[in-house]
């Protein structure tokens, strides 16, 4: 299907809410709604893990790719650490211990290898009953001409059914009757690879509730006709989220009279969901979702038994989408945060492609950082002591940024960082995690 602006869209939906517009008040009573919530173990967060990573080249699951940080923490560990500082900043704002389980959606591409590496790793420090794996299902690719292609010789190619596949699989793993039993209310949904995302975030959980949703959305600002990113539009007055692979380029590059891009609440795949919500859609909604054709790159055998590696698309695999289900919420909200603050996903190989890569990914959570550290009062000096300034000059033409990693563990979104850096000066590279804060030349490591 492909969108050409219809009449009846309506690009921005009508709740529309940023904590980035200033009113600190709410903002604060967001964030205490949701460490209510999660203190009181009500909480769950859902990882859509089950993508093949075909446009990064690796042949693991993405969450285990290192960007290269100076700790060489993986998406997988930095996801599971925001989660244990989460549970400790609950408990101290609310004075009970909690948990947030987290469920990972694999498929059968990513399962055993996920398993293993949460196992090696003894899950993070989480407990092992808290981090609960499931499988989504598979379907056959096909050529253009509708023929099933084979992966090896007597071998059908299957490919994920795509992140909307978590809903069968929501169903087939009784994992909203897991979740019921353990008393969640409400759920994150994330996908994978976004460097940034702020797991089960306490302000975007709180302004959830706040708001009555059943259904909620968190959205950056599309400036890019071309970015990658879905749009949350209303369309025949159902929300909904138009994907990029599916919008004309002429509706894309559309614009409002302020000069902003018309369709620009662009979709950072971070949703939340009731678990009511979700115990309707695996009951009654699932089989009216409709499966979306992507057209793909699919390595087959040919009738010589020879592994045809195809450069540019051959064929095509079924998915559904996660975010499909919005036409179903009674109350659907969308929620808007900074794109430097929250947003910054992990796609391409550094080779490929200047933009999404493990490069820009390092880079933005360093800046990130950076600013963290500023606003707790910490400075960065150069090698003769001088202050560099808090929007450094840039050094060099890749665009380095000052290198600071903040440990997940010291905190969670830049809070609790004063003790540590308050007028303090620094050479970078710096790192600060449980035990303080370390430059990392200095100490030759
Ligand atoms: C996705 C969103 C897009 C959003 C963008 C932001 C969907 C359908 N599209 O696009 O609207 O703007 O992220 O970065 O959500 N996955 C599975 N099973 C599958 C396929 C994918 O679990 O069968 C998971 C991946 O592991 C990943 C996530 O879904 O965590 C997103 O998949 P990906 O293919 O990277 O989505 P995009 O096309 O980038």
């Amino acid at each position: 299907m492909r969108y050409s602006c219809p009449q009846t869209v309506q690009p921005r939906p009508s709740t529309h809410e940023s904590p980035g517009n200033g009113d600190l008040m709410r903002a604060q009573a967001w964030q205490w709604e949701g460490l209510l919530h999660i203190s009181q173990n009500r909480v769950a967060v859902l990882l859509l893990a089950g993508g093949q990573g075909t446009r990064l080249g690796v042949t693991y699951p993405k969450g285990m790719y290192d960007v290269g940080l100076p700790s060489h923490k993986t998406l997988f560990q930095l996801q599971a650490e925001r989660i244990l500082k989460l549970q400790q900043l609950a408990e101290k704002c609310h004075g009970n211990r909690c948990t947030i389980p987290w469920y990972i959606m694999t498929s059968g591409r990513t399962m055993r290898s996920t398993e293993e590496f949460f196992a090696k790793h003894r899950y993070f420090g989480l407990q092992k009953e808290n981090v609960v794996f499931f499988q989504q299902g598979m379907l056959p690719a096909m050529s253009f001409d509708g023929k099933i292609l084979l992966e090896e010789k007597s071998k059908v190619s299957m490919a994920p059914d795509g992140n909307g596949g978590l809903y069968r699989a929501l169903a087939a793993w009784d994992i909203v009757g897991d979740m019921e039993r353990r008393g969640v209310g409400c759920v994150h949904v994330y996908c994978v690879d976004n460097i940034l995302v702020r797991v089960a975030d306490p302000r975007f959980i709180g302004f959830c509730v706040q708001q009555g949703a059943d259904c909620c959305a968190k959205v950056v600002e599309k400036t890019n006709p071309t970015e990658p990113v879905g749009v949350v539009c209303r369309v025949d007055g159902v929300y909904q989220v138009v994907e990029y692979s599916e919008i004309s380029l002429a509706t894309a590059q559309r614009r409002s009279p302020d000069g902003r891009l018309l369709f620009n609440a662009g979709n950072i795949a971070n949703h939340f969901f009731t678990v009511p919500f979700l115990r309707d859609i695996v009951n009654v909604h699932e089989p009216q979702l409709q499966h979306h054709v992507a057209q793909k790159k699919i390595p087959y055998v040919d009738s010589q038994g020879q592994l045809i590696e195809p450069d540019k698309p051959n064929g095509i695999k079924m998915e559904k989408f996660v975010f499909d289900i919005f036409q179903f919420a009674k109350k659907f909200v969308v929620y808007e945060v900074l794109r430097e603050d929250e947003f910054s996903p992990l796609k391409n190989a550094d080779s490929q492609n200047g933009k999404d890569n493990p490069t820009t990914a390092r880079h933005a959570l360093m800046s990130l950082h950076h600013c963290w550290v500023l606003n707790a009062g910490g400075h960065f000096i150069d090698e003769n002591g001088c202050r560099l300034p808090a929007i450094p000059r840039l050094k060099d033409a890749s665009d380095n940024p000052i290198q600071c990693e903040v440990s997940p563990l010291s905190s969670y979104a830049g809070e609790g960082l004063e003790s540590l850096v308050a007028n303090r000066e620094f050479h970078a590279p710096l790192i600060i995690d449980e035990h303080g804060a370390h430059e990392l030349v200095k100490n030759g490591l």
